[in-house]
């Protein structure tokens, strides 16, 4: 049997269902049930009919579903597949953080770990990060973690000055603005879409900024041909199989490696995802009380 044919044949044996993001690579998009974003894939998992959920993303990705539903197994191809921005946020050095801006509201990234989101107040993803903040009177202060660039572009599109925990993605923070505009000097009439996770100079010359949904809504909904994509490049399987006869172009990191690939989600394979389906492992699992306090500020954030 084809590893297709087996990851489908375990999915009805074990009841189970696939979630992958974007960044997956080519073939783990194919094979998934649903693709999506932070945010609807955290939709998407508090509302499964499944007895398990492969969970083919990052690790903070599967906790927040098994936080959002305890009562699925949620299973992961690989455990180590971590996330810089989590790691860069430890929760007992969060911790020391927020005490000392004792009359702050906490807004975290989804990108963390369960026991940030504890002692967060409201979690955002980055679909939906400007309407979090907007939510919150004027004249409370906030902290914002653990993305400082994403935070520097909210505090640009806010108004709003917060103060930022200086985390970063290894991914986003490595884009060359010299061989960006040298690619646009090459392609004239590319368009330049990024990720709110780059720094302000690569973010600067873009002509949209968005989510990675918001991102594939962008070039199925614009006339351009060729667009310059200045986030993970698993994205631009999903672009390609959603329109016709456009190009696109990976933006390029500041020196030769493929560091536009997330090493963290490459680390998931198609044999990782179909050996997890058949021992039903890894499994990652929340305890029961960090579970309550960090489903909190996600269903502040879900119900928003
Ligand atoms: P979104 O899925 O919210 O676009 O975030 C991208 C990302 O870096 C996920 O790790
Ligand atoms: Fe984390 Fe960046 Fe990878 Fe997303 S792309 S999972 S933010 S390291």
């Amino acid at each position: 049997m084809d590893l297709f044919e087996e990851i489908k044949a375990l999915k009805k044996k074990q009841n189970a269902i696939i979630l992958a993001h974007y960044y997956q690579e080519p073939d783990i998009q194919d094979v998934a049930d649903f693709i999506g974003d932070s945010l609807a894939l955290s939709k998407k998992a508090a509302n499964v009919d499944a007895d398990v959920i492969l969970f083919a993303g990052v690790h903070f990705m599967a906790e927040t579903a098994k936080i959002l539903d305890p009562t699925k197994k949620v299973i992961v191809p690989d455990l180590d597949a971590g996330c810089s921005l989590a790691d860069s946020c430890p929760a007992d050095r969060f911790g020391e953080f927020v005490r000392s801006h004792p009359d702050h509201i906490v807004v975290s990234y989804i990108n963390c770990t369960a026991e940030v989101k504890a002692l967060s107040n409201i979690i955002c993803t980055s679909s939906n990060a400007e309407k979090i903040i907007a939510s919150i009177p004027d004249d409370e202060k906030i902290i914002f973690a653990p993305d400082k660039n994403l935070g520097a572009y909210l505090v640009k599109q806010t108004g709003r000055d917060m103060v930022l925990w200086d985390g970063t993605c290894v991914v986003h923070e490595l884009f060359s603005e010299k061989k960006m505009l040298q690619l646009k000097v090459e392609h004239p009439n590319a368009k330049v879409i990024a990720h709110p996770e780059c720094e302000d100079r690569v973010l600067q010359h873009a002509d949209f900024i968005g989510s990675t949904s918001a991102l594939l809504k962008f070039v199925e909904d614009d006339f351009s041909s060729t667009f310059i994509v200045a986030t993970e490049v698993g994205i631009i399987h999903q672009m390609e199989k959603q329109t016709l006869n456009k190009k696109y172009i990976p933006a390029p990191p500041d020196n030769d490696c493929a560091c536009n690939e997330c090493p963290h989600m490459k680390k998931n394979t198609l044999e990782k995802v179909r050996d997890a389906l058949r021992t039903l492992k890894p499994e990652v699992d929340v305890p029961c009380e960090l579970r309550e306090r960090a489903l909190a500020p996600i269903q502040k954030m879900l119900e928003l």
